[in-house]
């Protein structure tokens, strides 16, 4: 029992939980995000844009930040007409069959949208405490045609501005053949145009490799690139640096002011991934947390293994390579009439 005065002890913090929870505006997420603020509009003809970026850059993070700042900045539009949710996030079923499951896909959509569409108005808006939409449960319709229908509803009705498709490789990758796979982005592409929804595809690599399969999908897609940092790049270096500081700062007393100077191999070990970053420094607070204090060994336990790096790095060069050349837009040369 606690003497009357004895001080009360702050409740012990989880280093964990804190750098779980911590999410950091870093120069990557600000100009994807502000390229997407900029091709997302009323009207817009890019029906599917494509974020592709290696695995652990943050794609998913982003996707969802993208979200909820567009529930956020809707909230009086949302507050005026409940029925009204800007944008939603859905990750693309990986059913384990050999196709894409369309009725998951939809179901997941439906879910998101409020699945009782004929419900009351009123149920729709947003939670102040999470600034989540708060939208009624319950699952309609049975065929596939009456799933899509039920979504092409929704999705007009809710007014949703833009749905994000994350691991939307799923959908393309359990498909054989270029005229499969067109087929697949084309219900996409015309449920998009139904709604007035723009369809915001995110996946890794592979996802610009299938799409890319075809040149007509290709000349579709608006893609934007949502890259590592790379050592060999100084502004690149100084950014990361930044992040380092910024999880260094989150959990000060743990690090004690030591985590900066490991910039350089944190770098070199998350092949400059944010995501790759934040687990790699939750593992090492894990670690210090057993021994009891932090020191350098936790951290370099925490690192990912040479095969693991090896392995994730053959895979951006390999999505890099692909999506670099092609990702450089020039500008034909006009020529000028003589005189
Ligand atoms: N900006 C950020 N600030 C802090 N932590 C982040 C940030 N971005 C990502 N993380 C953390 O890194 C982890 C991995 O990120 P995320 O899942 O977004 O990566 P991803 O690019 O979607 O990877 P994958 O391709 O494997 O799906 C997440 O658990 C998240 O907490
Ligand atoms: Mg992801």
């Amino acid at each position: 029992m606690s003497q009357p005065n004895e001080k009360l002890q702050p409740p012990a913090i989880d280093p964990a939980r804190v750098l779980t929870a911590k999410r950091i505006k870093h120069t990557r997420v600000t100009e994807v995000m502000s390229e997407l603020d900029t091709l997302i509009y009323t009207g817009s003809q890019d029906s599917i844009l494509l974020v592709c970026g290696p695995t652990g850059a943050g794609k998913t993070t982003l996707s969802r930040h993208m979200v909820e700042a567009a529930l956020e900045k809707g909230r009086s539009q949302m507050e005026a007409n409940g029925g009204v949710i800007p944008a939603v996030y859905v990750e693309a079923p990986s059913s384990g069959e050999n196709n894409f499951s369309w009725r998951l896909f939809y179901r997941r959509i439906l879910s998101q949208l409020g699945d009782d569409l004929e419900a009351p108005k009123m149920l729709y808006g947003v939670d102040n405490e999470t600034g989540r939409a708060i939208r009624p449960r319950n699952a309609t319709g049975n065929s596939l045609a009456a799933l899509r229908t039920a979504v092409e509803r929704g999705l007009r009705e809710r007014q949703v501005q833009f749905l994000v498709i994350d691991e939307a490789a799923h959908i393309i990758r359990q498909t054989r053949g270029n005229h499969r796979l067109e087929i697949q982005l084309d219900t996409l592409k015309s449920l998009a145009n139904q709604c007035g929804t723009q369809m915001v595809l995110v996946g890794s690599y592979d996802l610009y490799l299938l799409v890319s399969l075809s040149a007509q999908l290709a000349r579709r897609t608006h893609v934007l690139h949502f890259e590592r940092y790379r050592d060999d790049r100084p502004e690149d270096v100084k950014a990361f640096g930044a992040c380092v500081l910024a999880f260094e700062r989150t959990l000060l007393n743990l690090w004690g002011g030591q985590l900066t100077q490991y910039t350089k191999p944190l770098l070199e070990n998350t092949l400059g991934c944010v995501g790759t970053l934040s687990s790699v420094l939750i593992r090492a607070a894990k670690l210090a947390e057993a021994a009891g204090s932090w020191s350098v060994d936790s951290l370099e336990r925490a690192l990912l293994t040479e095969a693991q790096r090896k392995r994730i790095l053959e895979e951006i060069i390999d999505g890099e390579s692909a999506i670099g050349p092609s990702f450089t837009r020039v500008m034909p040369k006009i020529k000028r009439a003589p005189g």
